[in-house]
């Protein structure tokens, strides 16, 4: 257990580096055991995610090794093919292995993820997918055994837009004879880096960004690099975090393109929001305004993920907003937590309504999940006196320095 002492009241000021996306580079990591190959993926985030990503390919015989930010991945000789559960449980897109782990050896043996407790988040539609191609599964108690002696290319109509359901169905889909079509696919720019990189295995992987992809075929390559794009949520709560201890910052490596929701909130606040090709401005002083509805959606929409920090910026907004989740059941943990330091919040189902009040006080809280952490440290930046935060983790698993950063910018942040 960490604990985070934020102590609010300090403007932010400076520039900060976008970290390389925790959620694109994942399933790159567990799709580079598809075919023999060394891959190197530069700005790639120090995230607790990666290394535990990294120690799954090391317990099934392969090789990863960081030098500063860069992973370099030798999947040449696998040995083994289950994970055991203390290597599953300790994230959610530790089940994005299914697949490539099928693709390569024909069988896998693997027990139920873990990740953020935000909802159920069953699996049935990896299982689906994985099924359509032709994996016969079989589920136990804690353990999902998989055979799939011959893949073959088929249509698979996901019942929403999974984004890890369809990362798993493209990746084993390489492996399938024929053509496999996967629709009502997962749009986010996620999608879009893992079609990059399965192209530069040797491929051919189209649509992407659509809800319609294509896998047509696979020859093999034994060499793949690829460049980390920025992480959207980390930019957001950068952005937030911003909003809430009020100043001006720049980010630098960002992807406007892949925030618009998320940035046009924050001028509906009346933050001074600019965006250049890789850089986003913003300064924000005293209480902003309200956000008004935020609902959140499969991407192109507003990230689910970012709905936790930009409620932490709206906590002293000088009016009322309402937040409507979509897509997890249990994504406002963070909100009672919030209550702690002031804030008014009401929760009814999938709606939070959040009247902005004049000031929030240092108070002692308990990190609910990742977003929800990193908000309670955004919201914390704008409360009098010091917060505490309990944290068993979930922090660093998505956000690289991030006690560094905001100290770099002025931010009175550290943690034991
Ligand atoms: C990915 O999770 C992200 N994680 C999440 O970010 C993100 O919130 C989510 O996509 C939505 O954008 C990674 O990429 C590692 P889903 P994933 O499958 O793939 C239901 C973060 O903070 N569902 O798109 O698990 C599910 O319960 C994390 O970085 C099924 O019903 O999300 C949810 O309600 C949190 N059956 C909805 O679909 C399934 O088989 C969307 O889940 C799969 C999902």
């Amino acid at each position: 257990m960490s604990i985070w002492h934020v102590t609010g009241g300090r403007p932010l000021r400076g520039s900060v580096r976008v970290q390389g996306s925790k959620n694109a580079v994942l399933p790159v990591i567990a799709a580079s055991l598809l075919c023999p190959n060394e891959t190197e993926l530069i700005n790639c985030p120090h995230l607790s995610d990666v290394e535990a990503a990294a120690d799954i390919l090391r317990h099934l015989g392969c090789r990863a090794a960081r030098r500063d930010d860069t992973l370099t991945i030798d999947t040449t000789a696998p040995d083994r093919c289950d994970i055991p559960r203390e290597l599953m449980h300790k994230m959610r897109s530790s089940v994005i292995f299914l697949g490539p782990m099928l693709a390569r050896f024909g069988q896998a043996q693997v027990s139920v993820p873990g990740g953020c407790e935000l909802g159920k988040r069953p699996i049935d539609l990896h299982l689906h997918a994985l099924r359509l191609l032709g994996a016969e599964i079989r589920e136990e108690e804690d353990a999902i055994v998989c055979r799939a002696a011959h893949l073959r290319g088929a249509e698979i109509p996901l019942a929403l837009p999974s984004v890890g359901a369809t990362e798993n169905a493209m990746i084993a889909a390489c492996a399938a004879e024929g053509t496999t079509v996967i629709y009502n696919a997962a749009r986010e720019p996620e999608i879009g880096t893992l079609q990059e990189y399965l192209c530069a295995l040797g491929a051919q992987v189209s649509g992407a960004g659509s809800p319609v992809i294509c896998i047509t075929g696979f020859s093999p390559r034994r060499q793949a690099g690829l460049r980390v794009p920025p992480d959207r949520i980390a930019a957001a709560t950068w952005l937030c975090c911003a909003v809430c201890a009020g100043g001006e910052i720049e980010l630098t490596g960002a992807a406007p393109e892949h925030l618009s929701p998320v940035l046009a909130a924050l001028g509906k606040m009346g933050c001074a929001v600019a965006a250049g090709h890789d850089v986003i401005h913003i300064a924000s002083y005293g209480r902003p305004g309200s956000p008004g509805a935020v609902v959140t959606r499969p991407y192109p929409g507003f990230p689910t993920d970012a709905a936790p920090l930009l409620m932490a910026a709206g906590l002293r907004s000088r009016g009322s907003a309402v937040f409507i989740e979509n897509i997890f059941e249990s994504r406002f943990r963070h909100a009672e937590e919030m209550t702690k330091l002031g804030a008014d919040i009401s929760l009814r189902g999938p709606l939070a309504m959040v009247n902005g009040v004049e000031r929030l006080t240092g108070a002692g809280l308990t990190s609910p999940d990742l977003r929800g952490g990193a908000a309670l440290v955004a919201a914390a930046l704008g409360a009098e006196g010091e917060t505490r935060i309990n944290d068993p983790g979930h922090i660093l698993r998505g956000y690289e320095d991030l006690d560094v950063r905001l100290r770099s910018l002025g931010a009175d942040v550290w943690f034991e």
